[in-house]
This record gives C-alpha cells, sequence and structure tokens, in this order.
C-alpha cells in the first residue's frame, strides 16, 4: 500500500541536456519496486499554481544493494523544473509505492519494448530487470535525441533502438509496420508500450494487422496518470476502456491493448 515517505536524495544528474536521474535512499521501496510503480513527488515552487498537485513519476530502477530507488525525468514544467534544482542531501516528500507492476510471465522468450515520453522510464526499469531467459528490445521514440535514455542505463544485454521524429504517430507505424523488412512485431512474444493514451487503438490495429490475431495477454499498454490524487479518489485518471472505465493510478497503469477503442 502507498505511503508518505520523506527521502533523502542520495544522487541528482542530469543523464542528457534534457532528462535527469534522480536516486533516492529508500531501502524497503528498492526492495518493493517493480516497472509501473511510481513516486508522487510533492514539489513545492511557490510561484507553481499547482504546488498541491504531486507529481506522479515512474520509477526507472530499483537499487536494493544500496537501498535506492531512482527516477528518470523531464523538467519540463514548473513542478519538475523545482525538482530538478534540489540537490543530494536534500529531503523529498513522496507517496508510493503507487500503482501495480507489470507481470512477466515466465513464458516469454522475446519482449519487445515500445514507448516514448514519460513512460520511457518503467520501460527502462523493465528492460534492466527482465528474466534471465527473456531477450528485450527497447524502441524508444523522442522528438529530440536529448529526450532518450542514454544507453547506459540499460545492460549491454539489452537490444536498444531510438528513433528521433517530431510525428510520433507516423514514428510508430513506420517502426511496427514497416513498407519493407520485417516488423518487430512478427518476433515478439509480448509486447509492453508506453505511448500517448490516443495512440493505443492504433497500436492495437497495428499488431492486428502485422500479426493477423491479437490474443488478450499479448500487448500492455502504460497509461500515465496526469497530477491527481494517486489513490483512486478525485477521478481525473479515469479512462474509457471496453471493459468499462477504469482509474490508472490504481488500476493501472498497465492494460491490455484490445482494451482500447479507435
Ligand atoms: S489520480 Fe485521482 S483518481 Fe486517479
Amino acid at each position: 500500500m502507498a505511503r508518505q515517505h520523506t527521502l533523502e536524495i542520495a544522487d541528482h544528474r542530469q543523464v542528457t541536456p534534457r532528462l535527469r536521474w534522480l536516486a533516492l535512499r529508500a531501502p524497503d521501496l528498492a526492495r518493493d519496486a517493480r516497472p509501473g510503480h511510481s513516486l508522487l513527488a510533492r514539489c513545492d515552487d511557490p510561484a507553481d499554481t499547482y504546488r498541491l498537485l504531486r507529481r506522479p513519476l515512474f520509477v526507472a530502477a530499483a537499487l536494493p544493494e544500496i537501498g535506492q530507488v531512482a527516477l528518470l525525468y523531464e523538467p519540463d514544467e514548473p513542478g519538475l523544473a523545482w525538482l530538478a534544482r534540489r540537490s543530494p542531501g536534500d529531503s523529498l516528500d513522496v507517496i508510493g509505492l503507487c500503482g501495480r507492476a507489470l507481470p512477466f510471465a515466465d513464458r516469454h522468450c522475446n519482449l519487445l519494448l515500445i514507448g516514448a515520453g514519460a513512460g520511457l522510464a518503467a520501460l527502462v526499469f523493465a528492460a534492466r530487470i527482465a528474466p534471465p531467459h527473456t531477450a528485450v528490445t527497447l524502441i524508444a521514440i523522442a522528438d529530440d535525441q536529448d529526450s532518450l535514455p542514454p544507453p547506459f542505463l540499460l545492460p549491454s544485454a539489452v537490444e536498444y533502438e531510438t528513433v528521433v521524429s517530431a510525428d510520433l504517430m507516423s514514428a510508430v507505424t513506420a517502426t511496427l509496420q514497416p513498407t519493407t523488412g520485417a516488423s518487430p512485431l512478427a518476433w515478439a512474444d509480448a509486447a509492453v508500450a508506453a505511448l500517448p493514451y490516443h495512440l493505443l487503438a492504433t497500436l492495437g490495429q497495428i499488431i492486428r494487422a502485422v500479426r493477423l490475431r491479437h490474443p488478450r495477454g499479448f500487448a500492455r499498454a502504460l497509461v500515465a496518470s496526469p497530477p491527481g490524487c494517486g489513490f483512486g479518489a478525485c477521478g481525473v485518471c479515469a479512462i474509457d476502456l471496453r471493459s468499462g472505465v477504469r482509474l490508472p493510478c490504481i488500476e493501472g497503469p498497465w492494460f491490455d491493448v484490445r482494451e482500447f477503442r479507435g
């Protein structure tokens, strides 16, 4: 169950000109964190109109051997810009762990991860802790090279491909349904996506077009919640899926791609 914590910042550094890596001293969270879990950070900039709204940030790594969890984020709004000015030794007020963990099935041999934006942190985490028998490919898409997670955050066994494009929809389509050559969906045993919500129905259509069938459980997608309560009370994160209205903050962030309507 998510609880409030005051955590010491153990490390905070820029890993690209746009992305920051924030490690927090939190032995209990480091033991329990899994891909998809997030922390709600209190970003306390007095000039920020929305300072009461905690910012949800996906955990990008758990380092139980040194008792730390790490976040990967882009300080692209006032709250996260405040966070970017915190230094090692400072305290951070967070609530977590929020959300549900990505299930890894034993049978998966070839795991395809594809994402863009804030959800890439959860995919980096998934790539870092995938079971040893799993071959992982991570495809990261951004409109700027500096928004792509740097390769040194990933295990060397992970196949890492990057795409820089200002048109995310076209980039996803060209990557997963290429006009020449094989689609990475063709050989995947499972796919996990962290893409904007409006692309997820299209992702389902691409999967059906490439693989001809799209069984339940083959592809999961992460739905990021906007800043909100984080525990199912405010409804700001509600999404309308085939199975009904769902709250990603407590029922997600992972949903079967078959759930998204076109
Ligand atoms: S963030 Fe409030 S219900 Fe999900």
